[in-house]
């Protein structure tokens, strides 16, 4: 099997509505690979998961879930992934442990089976402690890592995550990821959705960013990044009387440089590491005291502003 997970052209139209939701999305995800889809609220990443997952028909187009047909073989498709959605699906009154009992009695896994992998799984997520406590009790992060365990009770090859971390505190959110790197290293392969460009930079490695339903970038993090420009070149002076000065040292690598003065800030454009050891030999020569100096790559933030116009949307339903 080629791809793991396979896009062909999917569209969702809503009602009578001028523009589809999804509008013509294709991509693929190779074996054992993490892909982040990218984009602010409202791009249709939801939808096309839910197409994916054969939650909603396509209005055209289909996807292949670990070789399957999500239009013609839903039942295979479905057999073979796992999918936590934006919203929990654990049941609040139970505890963890019955959690996991009621869903892997749904799946049918034996009982026998269903402790010891259990009892894994709740260990994996760092739940063992909490496993008889009811959901209501737990933490958010706790919650996300429950709907992780309880996802992974199959032990599909292809998982599904749509903003897994979305609302959650920075540690329950780093938790969160060095539990889906370990996935990773076991062979599963991750889709999950994202309005966080700095989740996809850290856990993807591919990413396609889509905004109103089409795809306007994909590519490694680095080639994202390396779309939205050069690197740039930050001084911090310690003196301010040595701005002008440093200004026509850093103009001599034919860069333009912007001065900010309250900071005593330089940035010009750079090429990379020569530029930079360039400038630090001149400034040095010239007895130019510094406080910092250093490359600054774009940010994935700059890519979309420079992809879309807009900065993607801050976290909007904590
Ligand atoms: N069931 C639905 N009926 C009508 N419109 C919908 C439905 N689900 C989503 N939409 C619309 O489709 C667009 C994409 O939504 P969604 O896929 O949830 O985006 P995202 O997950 O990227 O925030 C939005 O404009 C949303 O209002
Ligand atoms: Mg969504």
């Amino acid at each position: 099997m080629q791809f793991a997970i396979e896009a062909l052209d999917l569209v969702k139209r809503f009602g009578d509505d001028a523009r589809p939701a999804v509008d013509g999305v294709s991509f693929t995800v190779a074996p054992g690979t993490v892909l982040g889809l990218l984009g602010p609220n409202g791009a249709g990443k939801t939808t096309t998961v839910r197409m994916m997952t054969t939650l909603t028909a396509p209005t055209s187009g289909t996807a292949r879930v670990a070789g399957y047909d999500v239009v013609r073989e839903p039942d295979a498709v479905r057999r073979n992934m796992g999918l936590t959605g934006q919203v929990a699906t654990v049941d609040e009154l139970l505890t963890g442990r019955e959690n996991i009992r009621m869903i892997g009695g749904l799946y049918g896994i034996r009982r026998k089976d269903l402790k010891q992998l259990g009892d894994q799984l709740l260990e994996q997520f760092s739940l063992t402690d909490a496993a008889d406590r009811v959901v209501k009790s737990y933490s958010g992060g706790m919650r996300r890592r429950l709907d992780l365990a309880v996802s992974l009770l199959a032990s599909p090859p292809v998982l599904f995550l749509d903003e897994p971390t979305t609302g959650l505190d920075p540690r329950s959110r780093n938790e969160l990821w060095d539990a889906l790197r370990a996935l990773v290293r076991q062979g599963t392969t991750l889709l999950l959705t994202t309005q966080y460009l700095e989740e996809a930079d850290q856990l993807a490695d591919n990413i396609v960013v889509i905004d109103k339903g089409r795809i306007i970038a994909e590519g490694s993090p680095l080639q994202l990044k390396q779309q939205a420009g050069n690197a740039s070149l930050v001084v911090t002076v310690t003196k301010a009387e040595d701005l002008p000065a440093a200004q026509a040292l850093l103009a001599k690598t034919g860069a333009e440089v912007f001065v900010d003065t309250g900071a005593r800030e330089l940035t010009a454009t750079a090429e990379g590491l020569d530029d930079m050891v360039r400038v630090a030999g001149w400034l040095r020569d010239s007895n130019i005291a510094v406080d910092d100096i250093g490359l600054s790559r774009p940010s994935l933030d700059d890519v979309f502003l420079s992809l879309t116009g807009h900065r993607s949307e801050e976290e909007v339903d904590a």
